[in-house]
């Protein structure tokens, strides 16, 4: 199988509450290797970019008040089938319903405080990047 990019961002909940190390163990442990890597904190202006998809739904504002409440872990990992794989990692979007073992179940508090964000896609893996990092940032 190819092997492929995908983009994540430890939310401000897991950062806050001191869980960037032990998730990025888990992501290493589970195959993926780190191709960028940058602790950082949005804007309100760059939450609502990058959640544009999601502008005019009812959860919008409270997303983007807590994307941009404190720092946020971006990176880029790179694995076989590395889009399909990370999502099954990090569990289902609402917590309550994540499997067992995964980084939502571990880590995230609710629906709204996830932990995690996994791109849903290889070509919006690829959006999500270069949102977030240069080409001299990856390796
Ligand atoms: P994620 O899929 O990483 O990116 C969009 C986020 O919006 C999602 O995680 C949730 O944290 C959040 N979200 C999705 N649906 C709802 C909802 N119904 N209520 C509150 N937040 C939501």
């Amino acid at each position: 199988m190819t092997r492929n990019r995908t983009f994540t961002m430890i939310k401000p909940d897991a950062v806050q509450n001191g869980h960037i190390g032990p998730i990025l163990e888990k992501i290493t442990a589970s195959g993926f290797k780190i191709i960028a890597l940058k602790l950082k904190k949005l804007s309100i202006e760059d939450a609502k970019k990058f959640y544009s998809v999601h502008e005019g739904k009812p959860f919008f504002e409270r997303l983007i008040k807590f994307m941009s409440s404190g720092p946020i872990v971006a990176a880029i990992l790179e694995k076989e089938n590395a889009v399909e794989d990370f999502r099954t990692l990090i569990g289902t979007t609402n917590p309550e319903n994540a499997a067992n073992g995964t980084i939502r179940k571990l880590y995230a508090t609710s629906l709204s405080c996830n932990a995690i964000h996994g791109a849903d896609s290889n070509e919006n893996a690829a959006i999500e990047s270069a949102f977030h990092f240069s080409d001299t940032e990856c390796f």
